[in-house]
C-alpha cells in the first residue's frame, strides 16, 4: 500500500527504527558539507514535495525544504491562504489534483480529519506536519536525539510533563513503538486521550500517567515538555491553562530527581519561565537545539522511506 506517515501507530516499529538507523548514518555522511550540498547518491532526485501550512512553522517548514533539496528533490511551499483551499476547494479535490504535480505531500492543519481526508484521496505519499492531534515527526527527531546522548532508546524512561497535548499523544505512541518507558505528569483535565492511552496499554507499552510532576520525573533518563497553549487552543483558556500548568513548570528543583545524566526536550518554540525555567531551557541538560536540528536528518529518512528509497 501507499507510505503515508500520518502517526507513529500506523508504521510498523521496524519501519520506525529503520528510519531513525537511516537518520543517524545520513547525518553523519554529511558532517561537514555546506547546507546546501547534496547527499551522496542524490536519492530522492527528480522529486517534488508539497507542503501546505495551515498554521504558522520555523522548524517544520525549513527542515522540510532544506531536506528535500539535500536529498537531491524540490520543495513547493503552499500557504493554504493562497490556494483555493482556503476559499472553500474541499480537501479531495485538492488531494486529487496536487498528486497530478507532486511526488509527496506534507500538511500542517489543525483538524486530524483533514489529514486523514488528504491521505484517502491522495495517490502520493501524505506527511503528518503537525494536526491538533499529533506531531509524529517531532518523535521522530526526538528519539533520534534521545539515541545521540544516551545510546538506544529501548529500555531508557522519559518523564512528560506539562499538558496531555498532541506531542504527549505521539510521545505515547512512540513510547510503544520504540519500547521506552513514559511517565507523564499532567493535570486532570489535561489528560492525554484515552484512546492512545488505550491503544498503547493494549500493545503492553510501559506507560502511567500521574498527577506528581516529582514522581513522574524520579530518576528518568529524560524530561520533556511543550508549551501551555498550543495553536490549536483558544485564547480564551490561556489564564485557565496557565493557572493549571504553573504546578508542571519543568524548573531546577524538578530536574534535581531525575538521573544524574537525564536531558532535558522541548519541540520549540519556547516560553522560558513558563513551560520551563530559563536555567533548564538553556542549562547544560538541555538538547533543544540538537533537537531541531534533528528534524531535517529525521524527516529525509520519513520521505525516503515514504518514496521506498530508504
Ligand atoms: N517544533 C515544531 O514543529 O516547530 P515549528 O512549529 O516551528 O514547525
Ligand atoms: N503543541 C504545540 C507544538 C508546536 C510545535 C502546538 O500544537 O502548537
Amino acid at each position: 500500500g501507499m507510505r503515508h506517515f500520518l502517526d507513529l501507530h500506523a508504521v510498523a516499529p521496524e519501519d520506525l527504527r529503520a528510519m531513525i538507523d537511516a537518520a543517524h548514518a545520513a547525518k553523519a555522511a554529511r558532517a561537514g558539507l555546506p547546507r546546501g550540498a547534496t547527499d551522496q547518491g542524490a536519492p530522492l532526485a527528480g522529486r517534488i514535495l508539497g507542503m501546505i501550512f495551515e498554521k504558522p512553522s520555523t522548524r517544520t517548514r525549513v527542515s522540510f525544504d532544506v531536506g528535500i533539496r539535500q536529498l537531491g528533490g524540490q520543495g513547493l511551499m503552499l500557504s493554504s491562504a493562497e490556494m483555493q483551499l482556503g476559499r472553500g476547494e474541499s480537501i479531495a479535490d485538492t488531494a486529487r489534483v496536487l498528486s497530478r504535480f507532486l511526488d509527496i505531500v506534507m500538511i500542517r492543519t489543525g483538524p486530524h480529519e483533514k489529514l486523514l481526508e488528504l491521505a484517502r484521496h491522495a495517490a502520493i505519499p501524505v506527511i503528518n506536519g503537525l494536526t491538533d492531534a499529533s506531531h509524529p515527526c517531532q518523535l521522530m527527531a526526538d528519539v533520534m536525539t534521545i539515541e545521540e546522548r544516551l545510546g538506544p532508546i529501548k529500555g531508557r524512561t522519559v518523564a512528560w510533563v506539562g499538558d496531555g497535548n498532541n506531542m504527549c499523544a505521539s510521545f505515547i505512541e512512540a513510547a510503544a513503538q520504540f519500547g521506552f518507558a513514559l511517565r507523564i505528569a499532567c493535570p486532570e483535565p489535561l489528560s492525554p486521550p484515552r484512546d492512545v492511552l488505550a491503544w498503547a496499554a493494549e500493545r503492553g507499552a510501559d506507560v502511567h500517567v500521574t498527577r506528581d510532576p516529582r514522581e513522574a520525573v524520579s530518576g528518568v533518563d529524560v524530561i520533556a515538555t511543550d508549551t501551555w497553549i498550543s495553536m490549536g487552543d483558544t485564547d480564551r483558556s490561556r489564564e485557565k491553562r496557565h493557572a493549571m500548568l504553573r504546578p508542571f513548570q519543568v524548573n531546577a528543583a524538578l530536574v534535581e530527581l531525575a538521573a544524574p545524566h537525564a536531558i532535558f526536550l522541548h519541540c520549540l518554540p519556547a516560553h522560558p519561565g513558563e513551560e520551563a525555567s530559563e536555567e533548564v531551557m538553556y542549562g547544560p541538560r538541555s538538547v533543544i537545539f540538537d533537537e531541531a536540528e534533528n528534524r531535517l536528518h529525521a524527516q529525509k529518512a520519513v520521505m525516503r522511506w515514504c518514496l521506498g528509497a530508504l
